[in-house]
């Protein structure tokens, strides 16, 4: 690697969105607080930007998200009355949010839109690449995806951007992508991006999950984006412009991922995430499948 082409070192997490498919929990705390398991969504996502490699993150919050700051600071209160107790295990995993990364906030102020929230990010990027990491998405830390995007941003420069196939009739609920194969079975060259198409309209059953690679270019375009779909200004419209002129920020790969990923913003993935997860567990994991197993084969059967 280059003086010019530094390693990818900035994660952007947008965590400014409402939450509105989480109301009421979500009216006074942020729905990237929820617990998934023991710890809240947002750790997951920030401890998989810094197995990445990534340790300057910068989240872009708002009204409603302060608990997002002091979870990734210290907490000496509780430090302290922990360490009285002699309870090092608990004090441990209270440290460990503070001890993760270098964290820095910027306030959205109006939620209008992830392109507008990612635009937020433009004075601490600068002029490198960074990657994107939704707040709400979480991938199983199993499923390494985000170092692959970083390695093939490394390699062919531009943007890199994670796909994942779904069900045709889900697409609707998805930017989509149009693409082309190349070499690499996962690695994919995107040639079109339409955010929310309907089925019958959708070049492909490719979805565009919350992991982004990006050049900074995508900062000029997002500028002159105008409020899209929903009246937001759209990432998925920016790309698009970038897909569709390599000369503007350089040529747009998708990395296809074929791993566990959950929708945390959504009630049912939430829920699937946390079962998943704490039957994986090792603490939780055996006693809960007992239960579980014993939920679904007794009190689940139609009577
Ligand atoms: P969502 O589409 O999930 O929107 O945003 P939302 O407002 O958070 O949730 P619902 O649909 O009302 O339940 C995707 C990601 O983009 C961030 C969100 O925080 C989430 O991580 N986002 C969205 C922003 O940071 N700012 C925005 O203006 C919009």
């Amino acid at each position: 690697m280059t003086e010019s082409n530094p390693r990818i070192s900035k994660a952007v997490i947008p965590a400014a969105g409402l939450g509105t498919r989480f109301l009421p929990a979500t009216k006074a705390t942020p729905k990237e607080m929820l617990p998934v398991v023991d710890k809240p969504a947002i750790q997951y996502v920030v401890e998989e930007a810094v197995a990445a490699g990534l340790s300057d993150v910068l989240m872009i919050t708002g009204r409603n998200k302060r608990p997002l700051e002091d979870h990734f600071d210290r907490n000496y209160e509780l430090e302290e009355a922990l360490s009285r107790k002699g309870d090092d295990h608990r004090l441990k995993t209270v440290q460990e949010s503070s001890d993760l990364a270098t964290m820095h906030y910027v306030r959205q102020g109006d939620p209008r839109g992830l392109g507008h929230a990612v635009l937020c990010a433009a004075p601490h990027v600068g002029d490198q690449p960074f990657a994107v990491l939704l707040g709400d998405d979480l991938i199983d830390p199993r499923d390494p995806l985000l170092a692959r995007m970083v390695e093939i941003q490394e390699r062919e420069g531009g943007s890199v951007i994670a796909l994942m196939e779904v069900d045709p009739v889900q697409i609707h609920q998805y930017g989509c992508a149009a693409v082309e194969t190349t070499a690499e079975s996962d690695v994919v060259r995107v040639t079109q991006l339409v955010e929310k198409p309907e089925p019958s309209e959708a070049p492909s059953n490719l979805a565009i999950i919350g992991r982004y690679v990006l050049d900074p270019a995508v900062f000029a375009i997002l500028r002159e984006t105008e409020p899209g779909r929903g009246n937001e200004i759209q990432l998925t419209d920016a790309l698009q412009k970038l897909a569709g002129d390599e000369k503007i920020g350089g040529p747009v790969h998708g990395v296809v991922f074929k791993g566990r990923r959950y929708d945390t913003g959504d009630r049912g993935d939430y829920l699937r995430a946390i079962v998943r997860l704490a039957c994986e567990r090792e603490d939780l994991g055996p006693e809960f499948r007992h239960w579980l197993r014993s939920y679904v084969t007794e009190e689940m059967q139609p009577n």
